[in-house]
């Protein structure tokens, strides 16, 4: 059996939800988090007895790993060293909220082994950050991120948000200038969508809040040219960095990797079998520490779905797909080719800046 090669841990806590976010998420309770933290160690114990685990790659997502106390880190990161192999792990990323980042917390992190971290900041404008309903100021933010450079971070992503209401292209302009004159490792930059179950997209809905695809557009042309000319090549149509500095988790996922997800909501795929745990903490603890699993939902993913999975999220990325892969699909390739969505770039097809604009409906035909 081949070993488990990426993990995913989930800690679905934030200090406040903001209106715009459907992670699974739940503002933090000090009184449950031990439980908790209890049974993400029992669900690892568990897994890692069906299969080998030996991790390359590690991801701390969520809602917001850094919300979790020092104490509690200290914890849960010692106690998955202790049960891990963890001689090949090359990247472990943690996300972290700027309102949550200290000193101390920052140098344990590092010393227990995590050695990249992913910042949300969104926005260095104050009104901007006020419309997300950010819990920091840009100040803090600023803060937040000469402390990860202090306590030794080599490796910072952060992570930015255009097309939020009111923001102006200058806005969005200067939000890249002082990224860039930070110099991280790498830059995300997501263009907000409006996901069901949240406050902007009851808004949204109500039309108190609009969207225009062609601004949209606009400002994601700005963030590919302005990040080009700063040495960020966008490896996938969210994610910007200098080559060698791009998330190989991601990289791991998006090019059909296998992955164990720990936590409520966090998905798995091993070979033919994926799931997707319970997206409810109480009800995953319950669970897991019953001796019950946390799977929520279960499929058998077979051939021609991961085929398509891998076409999608290849087209997401500057390395694009096999043309060999798209063979059924000739007569559309050529459509796409002649309308300028496509290039092709060797033996392989990549979409253009037109196509990344449309990634996700060019995909869809290749379902
Ligand atoms: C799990 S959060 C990052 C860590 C931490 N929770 C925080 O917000 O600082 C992942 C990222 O997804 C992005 N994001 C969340 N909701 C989004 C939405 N509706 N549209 C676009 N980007 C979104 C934000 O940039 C956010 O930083
Ligand atoms: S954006 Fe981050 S802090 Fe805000 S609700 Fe989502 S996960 Fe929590």
């Amino acid at each position: 059996m081949n070993s488990i090669r990426h993990l995913y841990v989930h800690i679905p806590f934030c200090l406040k939800v903001c209106p715009y976010c459907s992670f699974y998420k739940e503002a933090s309770d000090r009184n449950k988090t031990r439980r908790f933290l209890d049974a993400l160690l029992v669900e690892l114990d568990r897994e890692s007895a069906q299969r080998p685990v030996r991790p390359q790659t590690i991801f701390f997502g969520g809602g917001t790993p850094s919300a979790l106390s020092v104490s509690q880190l200290e914890y849960l990161l010692g106690e998955m060293r202790r049960r891990l192999d963890m001689d090949e792990v090359r990247e472990w990323t943690l996300e972290m909220n700027p309102a949550t980042v200290s000193m101390e917390k920052a140098k344990m992190l590092r010393a227990l082994g995590v050695n990249r971290i992913s910042m949300g900041v969104q926005s260095w404008n104050p009104g901007l950050l006020n419309v997300l309903g950010r819990v920091h100021s840009s100040d803090q933010a600023l803060r937040s991120y000469e402390i990860l450079r202090e306590a030794g971070f080599e490796n910072v992503n952060i992570d930015l948000m255009f097309a939020v209401p009111t923001q102006s292209r200058d806005q969005w302009a200067d939000s890249l200038e002082r990224t860039i004159a930070l110099a991280p490792e790498h830059i995300s930059a997501y263009c907000l969508t409006y996901e069901e179950d949240t406050a902007f997209f009851r808004m949204f809905q109500q039309g108190e809040l609009v969207q225009d695809k062609d601004w949209d557009a606009d400002l994601f042309e700005l963030t590919i040219d302005r990040l080009a000319a700063a040495g960020y090549e966008q490896y996938e149509i969210s994610n910007y960095a200098p080559a060698g500095r791009e998330c190989r988790h991601n990289l791991a996922y998006w090019f059909g990797a296998d992955y164990l997800g720990l936590g409520p909501s966090a998905f798995s795929t091993c070979g033919a079998s994926r799931w997707q745990n319970v997206e409810d903490t109480a009800l995953y603890c319950d669970r897991v520490l019953n001796g019950e699993s946390a799977a929520g939902f279960r499929e058998v993913v077979n051939p021609e779905t991961r085929k398509a999975e891998a076409i999608a999220f290849g087209l997401r990325t500057n390395r694009g797909v096999a043309r060999d892969m798209l063979h059924p699909w000739e007569s559309t390739v050529r459509e796409y080719l002649e309308e300028g969505f496509f290039a092709p770039n060797g033996d392989r097809i990549v979409l253009t800046r037109k196509g990344k604009l449309v990634a996700d409906t060019l995909a869809a035909a290749f379902v």
